[in-house]
């Protein structure tokens, strides 16, 4: 691994404008300061240095922002829209996205620290076509009709039918780590219903949902449809959770947050999604092709530095092949080149910010003095910038901190397993997390058998970290409530109403 280069990384024109002037938040169609005036930095990871400032949005501006929502759900264009404008809107909306990738790509990368590449391949491409993807459901959700005989009623027909319907005003809150697409998963699904939003983003990454508003408006979303907040959980996130005019609530984020959701959202009951930590196994059976495994558990743990909800994290290895998987993780892990994200040779960027930065250093210490070892990575880099070493460590069990919980950064616990059985069924589920899990085996039978018996969400075999707008994804146990993305996604923002008349 370099060091990191020395040398400054600027962003084209467009992101340049963008940034040059604080931003401010989305309320009814126009962009408006904060009530209070107060606005906050937004700081590069790769330097710690400021890049741009936002509003700082509160509970007075969740206010006026639910109250645009409430106004653009009830009346005017956006319920009166056709279900088949709706679609071709949203559609508009992935198709601007792409227009204007590299822009968002460049403000990702400045604002979250990823390679700028991922952020247009990944990133930037996925949240287009989310809105391509959920824009053809905007004509397809529809009801059914359902036989009825009525017992205490005998002899009398009735024809009953249910109608899907947008569950009204809808709170979402997103986090850091995928600001685009985060934004992109929950506007989407929310939108091809027909409900209006107000969007909390993560205060460490406000800038490409900004952005993406000015889209949403070059769309010609009508305003008020979507409100964008910046600001602080604590005060403005807290606020769209309690707030007693918002439907439904969608988080995502820490699993010791959504809890809070949960209790906020019981004022006036309002429906709640959440998805959230994840401390995903990663099971490589001694069969398995080690070509395609060890690389794909590198990257199933560095991909996006760690700070993915799905990481695979907890990596279980058959005994027989346990140093060689190792060493070839090991490998891998060093192999990373480490700089600032506009660094186009970059391969893994900065951690997104100091508080996540110190959090993930945490780890490592509490990991080593619990016992575990490095045998690659372990350490921060120091000088500018929350650069953290890709770490495989070793010698680590059940009941130490990084077994247990949820490190959010590019650190892989290496576990050996006896062989397939119970007990590596028993292992891989001793978590309270159920996002995702890997299998890596040529044999059919055991990956089946094996993917059938974990408690995750999703299960990716011989591969990992694959998304489609088309897959379902969120958690069992306290990895979450509802699913993302797919058709399921759609249940999150329905109310289904069963309507009957008497023949
Ligand atoms: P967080 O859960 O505090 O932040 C996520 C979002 O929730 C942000 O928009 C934040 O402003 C908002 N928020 C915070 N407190 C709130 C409150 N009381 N009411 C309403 N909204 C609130 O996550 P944080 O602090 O950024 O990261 C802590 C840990 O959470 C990470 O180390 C990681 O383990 C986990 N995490 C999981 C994510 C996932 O994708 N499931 C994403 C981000 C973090
Ligand atoms: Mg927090």
């Amino acid at each position: 691994m370099s060091a990191v280069p020395k040398e400054v990384f600027t962003v084209g024109a467009a992101a340049a404008k963008f940034i040059a002037k604080p931003r401010q938040l989305l309320i009814d169609g126009k962009w408006t300061n904060a009530e209070s005036g107060k606005t906050f930095p937004v700081i590069n990871p790769a330097t710690g240095e400021q890049i741009a400032r936002v509003a700082e949005g509160d509970k007075a501006d969740v206010d006026k922002a639910v109250k645009a929502a409430r106004k653009a759900f009830e009346t005017g264009p956006w319920p009166a829209m056709s279900r088949s404008d709706r679609g071709k809107l949203l559609h508009r909306i992935g198709d601007l996205m792409l227009k204007y990738a590299d822009e968002l790509a460049e403000l990702e990368s400045l604002d979250n620290g990823k390679p700028v590449a991922v952020a247009r391949a990944a990133d930037v491409a996925l949240s287009a076509d989310m809105f391509h993807y959920m824009s053809g459901w905007a004509t397809k959700r529809h009801g059914v009709t359902l036989p009825v005989d009525c017992l205490y009623t005998p002899g009398v027909q009735y024809h009953s039918y249910t109608r899907p319907e947008p569950v009204g005003v809808v709170g979402q809150i997103i986090p850091w780590n995928f600001p685009l697409l985060m934004a992109a998963w929950k506007l989407a699904p929310a939108l091809t219903m027909g409900c209006t939003v107000v969007l909390k983003v993560a205060e460490e990454t406000p800038l490409s949902a900004l952005r993406l508003g000015e889209i949403m408006q070059e769309a010609g979303l009508p305003a008020g449809v979507v409100n964008i907040i910046t600001g602080f959980g604590e005060t403005a996130g807290a606020a769209l959770a309690a707030h007693p005019d918002v439907d439904k609530i969608a988080f995502t984020g820490s699993t010791e947050v959504g809890r809070l959701i949960v209790k906020a959202a019981t004022n006036n009951l309002k429906k709640v999604s959440l998805e959230l930590g994840g401390k995903s196994p990663n099971i490589i059976l001694a069969d398995a092709d080690l070509e395609t495994a060890i690389p794909g558990a590198a990257s199933a743990i560095f991909f996006n530095h760690g700070q993915c909800c799905c990481a695979g994290s907890r990596l279980y290895v058959e005994q027989k092949i346990f140093d060689q998987v190792v060493e070839g993780v090991s490998e891998e892990a060093k192999k990373i080149k480490l700089g600032p994200g506009l660094d186009p040779s970059t391969q893994m960027g900065p951690l997104v910010s100091e508080i996540q930065f110190s959090r993930v250093c945490g780890f490592l210490e509490s990991g080593f003095r619990e016992g575990a070892k490095a045998i690659a990575g372990g350490k921060k880099r120091e000088g500018k910038g929350f650069f953290v070493e890709p770490t495989v460590l070793v010698d680590a069990k059940p009941g130490m901190k990084v077994v247990d919980e949820e490190i959010f950064g590019p650190v892989v616990t290496a576990m050996p397993f006896r062989q397939f059985d119970d007990e590596l069924v028993r292992q891989a589920n001793n978590t309270i997390y159920g996002l995702a899990a890997g299998i890596w085996t040529r044999d059919v039978s055991k990956a089946h058998a094996l993917a059938a018996r974990l408690k995750a969400g999703t299960v990716w075999i011989n591969c990992f970290n694959i998304f489609d707008a088309s897959l379902p994804f969120g958690g069992y146990k306290q990895s979450g409530w509802g699913r993302e993305m797919g058709e399921a996604v759609l249940e999150n923002y329905t109310e289904s109403k069963a309507v009957t008349v008497r023949i």
